[in-house]
């Protein structure tokens, strides 16, 4: 089955809560509001007998105690305007006003008009003529017998019908006025949230394609679909990025293997051209050259390994300055030869780490320091403890490196001098094997550094117990 698209689903759903509640309301109103109205009604029924009682009995004490045919008359017409049927007998049951006597083609007619009545209202309404009989009392003494006949058990007028139509429509015209608004705002609110995300999906598709120049612009509204475009936003930065470094890197693979073979061919071609005698000097220099490849691919396997997430780490307990002091004396010679002073401070750092790598990463930071350091400068090592990591600080008074080439030099063969030249060695990978060897132990190395100024590199390690 084809998927419905948001907007039909979210205005159907609008449309089916509309004609629930609109279903149930009519439930309610009908249900209990028509046995409201029937208790009402009943009520209403029940007070005009008592009070048809009263004003008969004052007719019979008005008239100086004795029944007055002419009032009679009076009140029993209009009685039976209202559907109520009169009758007035005298205290020794003789008949003195009786409606049905008195015009009985009305009384048939309004029984039957009431009969109609609650057939309308409720087609198998059980009902029928009642009559209640009550005596008329007049200074203690009963005077006669008043008779009130209906229809029962309780009837509506005919404004009470009116009254109940009426708001039978009221509701049926606020129904279809909610339903009508109901379809218009879920298509609306359907429209607002279907944008954003089609929006997305363009993107997403575009992205897809290779083209990571969109952006989505954030709709503020709403919090997930911000997160969502957000969260596009930031995957397409990535790919870009991704992207970039993937062609400098083949640029600077090509750069790193082309120099040491072209070397190498020329060499050898001018021994077979007979130009340069084969001589330990020249074979030396062959030899160099294919020593330094050898680095680099063993230095590409070390990485690899270093990365990979079988890698196994001999942890045992260390202490990072004695670490970093030891590293230290290592380099002392090579720093005296270029006037770089070496210094190491700080307290004792305890952390659970494989020794042999964790010197390799204060070796590569040690090497660089001491590579991008002119003479008269310094380098300086100091380890601190935090709450649950070890810091070793490595800083330099060197050359420092450009903001722009901050966020790479921790990528394989990554190297912010562009001549790539070789007097400062290397191949760009130093950091990158130095960082997978913190990554491996759960730590983490970060840089600052100013240009001219100097670096601060931060290799932070979790703690050892
Ligand atoms: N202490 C430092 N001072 C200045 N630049 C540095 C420093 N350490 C690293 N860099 C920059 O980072 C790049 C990558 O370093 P690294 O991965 O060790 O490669 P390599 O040392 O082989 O060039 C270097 O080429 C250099 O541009
Ligand atoms: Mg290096």
């Amino acid at each position: 089955m084809k998927p419905m698209s948001l907007r039909i689903k979210l205005t159907l759903a609008f449309l089916m809560i509309a004609l629930l509640s609109l279903a149930l309301v009519g439930l309610f109103a009908n249900v209990f509001f028509g046995k409201q109205f029937e208790d009402y009604t009943v009520n209403r029924l029940n007070q005009t007998i008592s009070d048809t009682v009263d004003q008969v009995t004052d007719l019979y004490v008005h008239s100086g105690g004795r029944w007055n045919m002419a009032s009679l008359d009076g009140t029993g017409m209009s009685l039976l305007a209202n559907g109520l049927i009169l009758r007035v007998e005298d205290e020794n049951g003789t008949v003195l006003w009786d409606a049905q006597v008195h015009n009985n083609g009305m009384c048939l007619l309004i029984l039957e008009n009431m009969a109609q009545n609650m057939q309308s209202f409720q087609s198998n309404f059980q009902g029928g003529y009642e009559e209640k009989s009550y005596p008329a009392i007049a200074n203690g003494q009963m005077v006669g017998t008043i008779s009130i006949g209906y229809y029962g058990p309780f009837y509506f007028s005919d404004t009470d019908l009116q009254f109940l139509s009426a708001l039978n429509r009221l509701l049926l015209i606020a129904g279809a006025v909610s339903l009508a608004a109901c379809v218009v705002l879920g298509a609306y609110l359907a429209r607002r949230l279907a944008k954003p995300i089609s929006d997305v999906i363009h993107a997403a598709g575009q992205i897809a394609a290779g083209d990571y120049g969109e952006r989505l612009t954030a709709n503020e509204s709403t919090a997930e679909l911000t997160a969502l475009s957000d969260a596009v936003n930031s995957l397409a930065d990535t790919l870009e990025r991704q992207e970039l470094l993937r062609k400098r890197l083949t640029a600077d693979v090509a750069h790193e293997l082309r120099t040491p073979l072209t070397t190498l061919q020329s060499t050898v071609e001018a021994m077979l051209d007979g130009i340069w005698a084969p001589n330990e000097a020249h074979l030396s220099s062959c030899r160099e050259e294919i020593l330094r490849l050898n680095k680099l691919v063993d230095e590409l396997g070390a990485l690899s390994r270093y990365e990979s997430d079988a890698l196994v780490l001999n942890c045992e307990p260390l202490d990072l300055h004695q670490l970093a002091t030891q590293a230290v004396c290592n380099f002392e010679s090579a720093a005296r030869q270029k006037n770089v002073s070496l210094s190491c401070f700080g307290a004792t750092a305890p952390v659970l780490a494989d020794r042999d790598k964790i010197g390799q990463i204060i070796i590569n930071l040690l090497h660089n320091g001491l590579k991008f350091t002119p003479a008269g400068g310094s380098i300086a090592l100091e380890t601190k403890n935090e709450a649950d990591r070890a810091i070793l600080f490595v800083r330099d008074s060197g050359c420092g490196i450009a903001a722009e080439d901050l966020p790479y030099i921790f990528e394989r063969f990554y190297r912010a001098d562009p001549s790539r030249s070789r007097e400062t060695g290397g191949s760009g990978i130093g950091l990158a094997i130095a960082l997978a060897i913190a990554r491996a132990h759960g730590g983490d190395i970060r840089v600052s550094s100013v240009v001219g100024a100097g670096s601060e590199f931060m290799l932070s390690l979790p703690k050892g117990r």
